[in-house]
């Protein structure tokens, strides 16, 4: 009896121990269930992805894919259900060295082929407005093309980005545009004395302003940041761009122009690319929410995103090596006492309150009409620009020229010679 009471003591301490140990002290299997329920209620949208480009490295051969269980990506649509992602801003991105080559060409090949998979498979579906986003119950996939020089300094073509279902568009990425300037100092073309944003750059500004695209900071030279900022009517985002305080890389945001962002009502989406997490170490889940923890003391937490830039960039921390491990960063923020309110914000409902601001302003301009507005020749003077001028006829050969030289003449003379044997050869 004695025995059997002290083992039951005993066990009380037991007991005891593991309350005092564990109580008011979340575990964290709580914190991996709140994850849980909170990503399934307010689904992920993430600003920054590239399997658009890890899929052109396969030749653009979405048939030959499947892009359920594909692993030669970060991405693929097993691994986004399982983190219960409900949106990705997919980049359409063409590298620097096709500016006024191929750039325009490269860009509708990657428009074409975010289409052709968000057409495809039954859990995606293309998304252009705030509304779709929020209703649908799929993958929404949000067009953004990353680096101006896709537009060839034209604004129509831009317009008819737009009306492929293109949303959003950073206006460099690793080059100058001729009307931008970058972060990067990777390629040295379009160095101009006074960098930041041209009278061109302006009319960019203004057109997506009209049209209803987010315009994208991420990539932009801090000279171009500010002026944008100061400039755009509707809230700009950094779709994929951590903080420069955390990790003084130059794709990063110091914090002065995070106040600028702040009163701006954008927002920025953290990337989590070891090089601008933890500066080229290799970073952990920790490292990243160090970003998300500086952010929001700097700025709050209802302007912080994410945009992870998988599939752009080779190097990813411990614990977020693929789309399928987004809660793990959702469970840090939770057991740093990020709220429930805020982490809903940082999932999704942030991203959402821009993308209706932006369409906001669209409709405030919406008697406005298209900007006619063209780059002056000297400042996008290259190679594959053609000057317009009206045409130049060529000289005929003498044989064919009725009356004097007049090229008119010529040109009808040889219409005249040529049109029987083309009819020969039809009726042969
Ligand atoms: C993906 O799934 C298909 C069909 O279930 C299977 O045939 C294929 O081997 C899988 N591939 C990988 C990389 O797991
Ligand atoms: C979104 O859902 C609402 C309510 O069901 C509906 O009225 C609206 O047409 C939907 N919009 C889109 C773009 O699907
Ligand atoms: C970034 O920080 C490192 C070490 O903290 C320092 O050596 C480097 O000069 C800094 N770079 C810039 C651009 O401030
Ligand atoms: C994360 O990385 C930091 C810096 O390298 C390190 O101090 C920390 O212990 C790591 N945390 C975990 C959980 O691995
Ligand atoms: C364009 O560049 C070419 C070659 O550098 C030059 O000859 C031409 O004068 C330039 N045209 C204009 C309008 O700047
Ligand atoms: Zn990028």
């Amino acid at each position: 009896m004695f025995s059997q009471k002290g083992f039951s003591i005993y066990r009380l301490c037991l007991v005891s121990i593991f309350l005092v140990l564990f109580h008011g002290m979340p575990s964290s299997s709580s914190f991996s269930r709140r994850t849980l329920e909170l990503m399934s209620k307010y689904p992920l949208i993430d600003g920054h992805n590239d399997l658009a480009l890890r899929l052109r490295m396969q030749k653009n051969s979405l048939s030959q894919i499947n892009l359920y269980n594909y692993t030669k990506a970060a991405t693929n649509i097993n691994r986004l259900r399982a983190a219960h992602v409900g949106g990705q801003i997919f980049a359409a991105y063409v590298m620097c060295t096709a500016q006024d080559m191929d750039a325009v060409r490269l860009t509708l090949e990657q428009i074409d082929l975010i289409r052709r998979m968000c057409d495809q498979y039954p859990e995606l579906e293309l998304a252009t407005t705030a509304e779709a986003m929020r209703n649908t119950t799929k993958i929404a996939c949000l067009i953004s093309i990353e680096g101006g020089h896709s537009i060839d300094s034209s604004l129509a073509a831009l317009r008819m980005f737009y009306v492929l279902g293109v949303r959003s568009m950073s206006l460099t990425h690793n080059c100058n545009t001729p009307w931008a300037e970058t972060s990067s100092v990777f390629y040295s073309y379009y160095k101009r004395e006074i960098n930041g944003l041209t009278d061109f750059g302006k009319a960019v500004v203004d057109e997506m302003n009209r049209l209803g695209m987010l315009i994208d900071l991420s990539h932009t030279s801090l000279a171009t940041a500010r002026e944008v900022l100061q400039r755009s009517r509707a809230p700009i985002i950094f779709s994929h761009s951590s903080s420069y305080t955390i990790c003084n890389h130059s794709r990063n945001v110091p914090d002065d122009i995070l106040l600028m962002l702040k009163k701006n009502g954008g927002l920025i989406m953290v990337n989590f690319h070891n090089g601008f997490i933890a500066c080229g170490g290799q970073g952990n889940v920790s490292t990243v929410a160090n970003h998300f923890d500086h952010l929001k003391h700097v700025l709050g937490a209802e302007h912080i995103g994410i945009g992870s830039d998988y599939d752009g960039a080779t190097g990813f921390p411990e614990g977020l090596e693929d789309v399928s491990k987004y809660p793990a960063l959702i469970a840090e923020l939770l057991s740093r006492s990020w709220s429930e309110a805020e982490l809903a914000g940082v999932l999704r409902l942030n991203f959402l309150r821009v993308f209706d601001k932006v369409e906001e302003v669209r409709d405030t301009l919406r008697n406005t009409p298209p900007s006619e507005v063209q780059i002056p020749f000297a400042e996008a003077n290259n190679s594959c620009r053609v000057e317009l001028k009206p045409p130049v006829i060529p000289q005929m050969r003498n044989d064919f020229s009725v009356h004097g030289h007049s090229p008119l003449l010529s040109v009808s003379a040889l219409f005249w010679a040529v049109l029987p044997l083309h009819y020969l050869l039809l009726h042969w």
